[in-house]
């Protein structure tokens, strides 16, 4: 029986080099590997096709994923499920490697259920917000973007003694604002796990701004655009209104998710991937999740993940506690 990889939900830097690491180490332990594209939708469609060297010749330094992505919904129905497991009942497959997000591990938890195909699941997402692991592919990657990203807009905000509200993705979850505050010196930070308080912060901002502050890095999750917390336009307008500094909004968006991976985004993509297949081959019944945790690999069940919500370490949010008040 053959083995195949597929990634699911939203992309993101690190993908390809998995791609790449399964096709040849799969060659190198004599396994025939196959490549699901299109993600759940792909595997409903049949678009499967065994792998080749070529097919992943030249792609470790590129974003996204060549065997692209999708958020099904015909997978939640058990016919289109049914043809997804004719399908690969067809080409011989039995074991999958899935990258993406704990959505897609519980679509294939339950196509195990229905049907015995085993798989792996690596967390890959910019997010970081599967509980269990401390890490998911795409992050380190995401995160160099936005200093990137964030270090240039300083400049520009310096030039014109502006602030700047720098908005990150992450869905609900905080990660990768709360360390690029961190890591790119901002003033502010706002994210949905930290209470702030903007009287204290705009007594802090008038006070250094006194003092010959020249720009306000503001850094804001997406997490923030709901009714309970301030999101990028009121802090925009805040910043105005109440500090009165011009000031500028950039919504990185999609550029996060794209773009080459870094270095340790490529080990890491060899690293989870090696790990994965090996225990596909070895275990008869396998619907494990492949995590990172206090450094070292560790499979743990789909269940365990669905068990809590994740939630940032505090010894990273202390570090971000001055620039919330
Ligand atoms: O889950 C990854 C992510 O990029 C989130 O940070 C963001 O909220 C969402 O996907 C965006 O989804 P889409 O690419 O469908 O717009």
């Amino acid at each position: 029986m053959a083995i195949g990889i597929m990634t699911s939900g939203g992309d993101c830097a690190g993908m390809n080099p998995a791609i790449k690491q399964f096709v040849d180490y799969c060659f190198d332990k004599d396994e025939k590997p196959y490549l699901i594209y299109d993600g759940l939708e792909g595997l409903i469609d049949d678009l499967i096709e065994p792998a080749s060297f070529e097919d992943v010749a030249g792609i470790m330094h590129e974003g996204g994923t060549i065997i692209r992505s999708s958020r099904s919904k015909r997978f939640f129905e058990y016919d289109y499920r049914k043809q997804a497991f004719e399908n690969l009942q067809k080409h011989g497959i039995d074991k999958i490697v899935i990258l993406g997000g704990d959505g897609s591990f519980r679509a294939l938890n339950q196509f195990h259920k229905d049907f015995g195909i085993n798989f792996v699941g690596i967390p890959a997402t910019i997010d970081n917000d599967i509980f269990g692991t401390d890490y998911c592919l795409g992050v380190d990657t995401a995160l160099n973007i936005i200093r990137q990203a964030t270090d240039a807009v300083r400049d520009t905000s310096s030039s014109f003694k502006r602030a700047c509200v720098i908005e990150t993705m992450g869905r609900d979850c905080g990660y990768l604002a709360l360390v690029s505050a961190i890591t790119c010196g901002a003033e502010i930070c706002i994210i949905p796990e930290l209470d702030y308080d903007l009287d204290l912060i705009g007594q802090r901002l008038k006070k250094e701004i006194e003092n010959g502050r020249k720009y306000v890095v503001c850094i804001v999750a997406e997490g923030c655009n709901h009714d309970k917390c301030t999101n990028t336009n009121q802090l925009v307008k805040w910043l105005e209104e109440d500090i009165g500094i011009e000031t500028r909004a950039t919504i990185l968006g999609h550029v996060q998710r794209g773009g080459n991976p870094t270095v340790f985004d490529r080990l890491m993509a060899s690293r989870f991937v090696t790990y994965a297949v090996d225990k596909l081959l070895l275990d008869e019944i396998c619907t494990n999740v492949l995590v990172y945790k206090d450094s070292k690999f560790e499979f743990i069940s789909i269940e365990y993940v669905n068990s809590k919500k994740y939630k940032i370490d505090e010894e990273l949010l202390d570090l971000a506690r001055r620039l919330v008040n």
